[in-house]
């Protein structure tokens, strides 16, 4: 499974409709993305807390209303063949996506989890129909949780950083997660085989060379994020299709 990492990010701006579009036409078989919540609470596709880097604007992404996100130029960073280029909304992506391509939706930023923020996001899914063509990921556990508590049935992805196998996988198992998300780093021979015996994929973030494909594909991984998603098949990578 070759998932588009913040759409085809290496060759258009990331987590923009242009890198989306592109993922498609490259054939991924899934787009991640990143969100996060404007000062009025609407959530916009955006990976950094600041807007400085992607949107030249010195300051934190949740100071924004969503009437002046939508002013933002997202894709000049990048290259000026890209200038003009929106921020994302998700409630706009998700209209997109539908009977094209499923997401993994990577939640960001500070959330108060006793406010509406994940039920909100959850509503929006649904109103979609897209329960089952989301895969719900964040690096904040107690995000997921809150998700699981408000919903039993969609789909989460754990995403793992720096944590032990033994916490990863009992956070997994309590999650009811569908899948793993682990750094390169952490991919050893034998981690799928044991994962798979849980029930639970595994994917590995983010590969963005052949070598790095080939070592994580060699041991058995279901699926990798790729800035890059049709690398594997100019270089024919012989990775399985989902
Ligand atoms: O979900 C995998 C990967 O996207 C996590 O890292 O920093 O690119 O969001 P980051
Ligand atoms: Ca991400």
């Amino acid at each position: 499974m070759i998932i588009a990492h913040r759409g085809a990010s290496g060759v258009a701006p990331e987590n923009t409709f242009s890198a989306f579009e592109k993922a498609v036409a490259l054939k991924a078989n899934m787009i991640e993305l990143d969100i996060q919540l404007t000062r009025d609470g609407h959530w916009i596709v955006m990976h950094d807390d600041s807007l400085k880097r992607t949107c030249g604007v010195r300051k934190p992404v949740r100071v924004l209303p969503l009437s002046k996100m939508k002013t933002l130029d997202a894709g000049s960073w990048f290259s000026k063949d890209f200038s003009g280029e929106k921020v994302p909304v998700l409630d706009d992506l998700l209209s997109w996506a539908k009977n094209k391509i499923s997401l993994n939706i990577e939640i960001k930023g500070k959330i108060n989890l006793k406010g509406k923020a994940v039920g909100s996001l959850l509503k929006t899914i649904s109103d979609h129909g897209m329960k089952k063509e989301v895969l719900l990921s964040s690096f904040n556990w107690n995000i997921l949780r809150a998700v699981r508590n408000l919903d039993r049935n969609i789909p989460i992805g754990l995403l793992v950083n720096r944590e032990l196998r033994s916490r990863y996988i009992k956070e997994a198992l309590h999650l009811e997660a569908v899948s793993i998300h682990l750094p390169k780093h952490k991919m050893r021979k034998g981690l799928p085989e044991m994962i798979h015996a849980l029930k639970m994929r595994v994917l590995v973030y983010t590969l963005n060379s052949l070598e790095e494909m080939e070592r994580c594909a060699s041991v058995g991984i279901d699926g990798f994020f790729t800035n890059y998603p049709d690398l594997p098949t100019q270089k024919k990578l012989p990775v399985k299709k989902v």
